[in-house]
């Protein structure tokens, strides 16, 4: 027997609770579909969103208005899928086991939430069940159907209508999950977030942080003069655990935002490449990639053996 395989092996096994993932293939040969159309999810669970052909959307709605985004709900915008093009791919983190309504939210040139092209998670199976939403999202205003002017006023002439500004997108919630399989990083490590935008980071397991630091001092709690940024404090995940505990920051401004995970047993996560950044700039010498390379240059360790440990 080899006990130290046999720990490292045991160490690999995903939780009871979830982290598994689903893919679900969206406009397969074509058709105007999400395939599963349903997927059972465990909390720590992630939904892959496999775009394949076409142009189609995954966006959040409601089991009320199943063909309506709701406000701040996921969406993945249109993802065009050329002929012989790769398949793109949208992740979205499963946080608690509560049903998500989902649409597909192109209208040209018929809107596909009508011809049925709608997807849940969790569905119940009673009550407000996955057919009835599906049923009521078929039964929506077809988007081609010129919607009657109300009734006939008198006609005012006005020389200049002024254009109706377009419309901002609505806020996002975007999903980081910290430790993902047990490993020291934040997945995805580095996003593009627009103000107004939620970034909410999914502790899934050990004990980490997610702590707003600087580029220059990656793995230096707080901003530059001493002013104090974000800390979610630590957050420890029982193995088996049935839910995952969050910590949600509001993106106001589209200047870059450093993380990192503060812990330092048994050994400095950051050291370790444990980081994460929102809106760096990826062409210029401030990159994701340059803000991890430092943190591993200033607080790193050269002994790789010590990735055994990480028992935290
Ligand atoms: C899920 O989709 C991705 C991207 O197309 C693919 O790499 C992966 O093998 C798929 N996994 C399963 C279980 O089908
Ligand atoms: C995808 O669909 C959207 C909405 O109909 C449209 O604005 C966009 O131009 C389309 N993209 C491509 C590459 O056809
Ligand atoms: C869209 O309009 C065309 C032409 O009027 C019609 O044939 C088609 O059925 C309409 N699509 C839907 C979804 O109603
Ligand atoms: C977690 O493990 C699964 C299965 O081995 C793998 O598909 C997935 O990419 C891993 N995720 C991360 C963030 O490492
Ligand atoms: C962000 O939200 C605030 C308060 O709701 C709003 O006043 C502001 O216009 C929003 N900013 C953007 C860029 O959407
Ligand atoms: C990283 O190294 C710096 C400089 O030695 C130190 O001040 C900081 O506390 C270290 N951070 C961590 C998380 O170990
Ligand atoms: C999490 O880590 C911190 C810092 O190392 C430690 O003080 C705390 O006791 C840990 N919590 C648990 C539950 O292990
Ligand atoms: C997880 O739960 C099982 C069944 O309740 C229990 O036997 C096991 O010891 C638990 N593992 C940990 C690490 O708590
Ligand atoms: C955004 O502004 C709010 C209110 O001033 C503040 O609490 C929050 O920390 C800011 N977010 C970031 C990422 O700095
Ligand atoms: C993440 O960082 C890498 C390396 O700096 C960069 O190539 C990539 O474009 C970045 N991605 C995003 C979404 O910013």
């Amino acid at each position: 027997m080899y006990p130290s395989i046999v720990a490292l092996l045991a160490f690999m096994i995903p939780f009871s609770t979830g982290q598994q993932i689903h893919n679900v293939t969206v406009g397969e040969g074509g058709a105007l579909t999400f395939a599963p159309n349903t997927v059972t999810a465990l909390p720590g669970d992630t939904i892959q969103f496999v775009f394949v052909a076409n142009n189609h959307t995954a966006t959040q709605s409601s089991f009320e208005a199943p063909c309506t985004p709701i406000y701040g709900g996921v969406k993945s915008g249109f993802e065009f899928i050329g002929p012989g093009d790769a398949p793109k791919v949208y992740s979205l983190f499963i946080p608690d086991a509560n049903p998500v309504w989902f649409y597909c939210g192109q209208t040209h040139p018929v809107s596909h939430c009508s011809k049925g092209m709608v997807f849940a998670i969790n569905p119940p199976s009673t009550g407000n069940t996955f057919q009835k939403f599906q049923a009521a999202a078929m039964s929506s205003l077809p988007s081609n159907t010129t919607i009657p002017p109300p009734s006939p006023v008198t006609v005012t002439v006005t020389a200049t209508a002024s254009p109706s500004p377009p419309a901002a997108n609505p806020p996002v919630i975007h999903d980081i999950i910290v430790g993902a399989n047990n490993t020291l990083t934040f997945t995805p490590s580095n996003i593009t977030a627009q103000p107004n935008d939620t970034v909410r980071f999914n502790f899934v397991a050990k004990n980490h942080t997610a702590t707003q630091s600087t580029f220059s001092n990656p793995c230096v709690a707080g901003l530059a003069g001493g002013i104090p940024g974000f800390d979610s404090g630590f957050m420890p995940v029982a193995a088996n655990t049935s839910g995952f505990p969050t910590f949600s920051i509001t993106v106001n401004n589209t200047s870059p935002i450093w993380v990192y995970c503060k812990q330092r047993l048994p050994i400095g996560h950051c050291g370790q490449g444990m980081t994460f950044a929102i809106n760096a700039v990826a062409d210029g010498p401030n990159n994701y990639a340059a803000f991890q390379a430092l943190a591993k240059s200033i607080n790193g360790t050269t002994s790789s053996s010590l990735d055994f440990l990480l028992d935290w």
